[in-house]
């Protein structure tokens, strides 16, 4: 797919960060975007700075990613407030942190965060795949992490929730290849695993587990995360389209990420140890 213009691109976590930066850039590039989020004023900026980019249209609902209904509502208002009956691109992008410890973190947060990072992902799969078989071709493009191959964040810190959902978004998308070309040729799955990138996911995960974006242990940490990354949110949405443009299906976005997937697959039995492994930007 060598040009996004006039093709309908489907964008979920489109309020902040790499999704909102997705959708502008879909946007300047001549895209129709639908694009949903649980934070409705995040959108509201989102869908300003998209019309500032491009013509448009540019759609936005409200949709927890996490629950198959609101998702199989969001597909139903996209084609109708699109009047067509196809979408070319489908962006799995919403995501949360928490749910580290799974032996002793409420079984309530662990589950919430797995089930947007994955449920968000499989609804999207399930409620757009009809969709995208029905157009002449389609992408549909799946976030998943560092953390879909490393299930840590160092030899002290657990990250079991987050990373088991986005190990699963890696197999997914991984089996999605073979899937595809047997069964709808004309649609590809690129699996997206991105290093540190700068935006609020820190706080924006506190604030969807039930806490304040304000509080006083996450703010420095979260202002920390989105202000000293490698790589930012627009740079990340630039070289996630890029890839779809060229059709690269395997996307590691950062040194980090690139240096983190060798580090692994040269030495698996060490990662995990105390001494072994740290995001070098971490
Ligand atoms: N920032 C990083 O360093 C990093 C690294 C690896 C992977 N990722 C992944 O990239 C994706 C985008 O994250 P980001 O860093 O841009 O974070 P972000 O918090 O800026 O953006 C995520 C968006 O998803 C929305 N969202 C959260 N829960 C939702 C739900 N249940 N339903 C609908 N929308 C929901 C949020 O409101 C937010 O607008 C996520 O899947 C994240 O796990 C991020």
């Amino acid at each position: 797919m060598e040009s996004f213009a006039r093709k309908l691109a489907v964008v979920t976590g489109g309020g902040t960060g790499m999704g909102r930066e997705l959708v502008v850039q879909l946007a300047a590039a001549g895209a129709a975007v639908a694009t949903c989020d649980v934070n409705v004023d995040a959108l509201a900026t989102t869908r300003e700075l998209a019309l500032a980019a491009g013509s448009g249209p540019i759609t936005t609902h409200e949709c927890n990613v996490a629950d198959p209904e609101q998702v199989d509502r969001f597909r139903d208002e996209v084609v109708q407030e699109h009047g067509r009956d196809h979408i070319h691109l489908l962006f799995n992008n919403a995501g949360i942190g928490g749910g580290g410890n799974c032996v002793n973190d409420d079984r309530a947060v662990w589950e919430r965060t797995f089930s947007v990072c994955w449920g968000g992902v499989y609804n999207g799969a399930r409620a757009f795949m009809p969709l995208l078989v029905a157009a002449p071709e389609a992408v549909i493009v799946n976030t998943s992490s560092v953390n879909g191959f490393w299930a840590s964040l160092g030899p002290e810190t657990p990250h079991t929730a987050y990373s088991s959902a986005k190990f699963a978004v890696k197999g997914f998308t991984e089996a999605l290849q073979v899937d595809l070309r047997v069964s709808a040729p004309h649609v590809r799955a690129v699996l997206v695993m991105p290093g540190h990138v700068g935006t609020d996911i820190v706080s924006n995960s506190a604030v969807a587990h039930g806490g304040s974006a304000n509080d006083p242990i996450v703010k420095p940490f979260a202002d920390y995360f989105r202000d000293h990354a490698p790589v930012s949110a627009a740079q990340a949405a630039t070289v996630i389209l890029d890839a779809v443009r060229v059709g690269e299906w395997r996307v590691l976005i950062g040194d980090d990420a690139g240096w983190l997937d060798e580090r692994i697959r040269s030495d698996p039995h060490t990662v995990y140890q105390p001494g072994g492994v740290m995001l070098p930007t971490a």
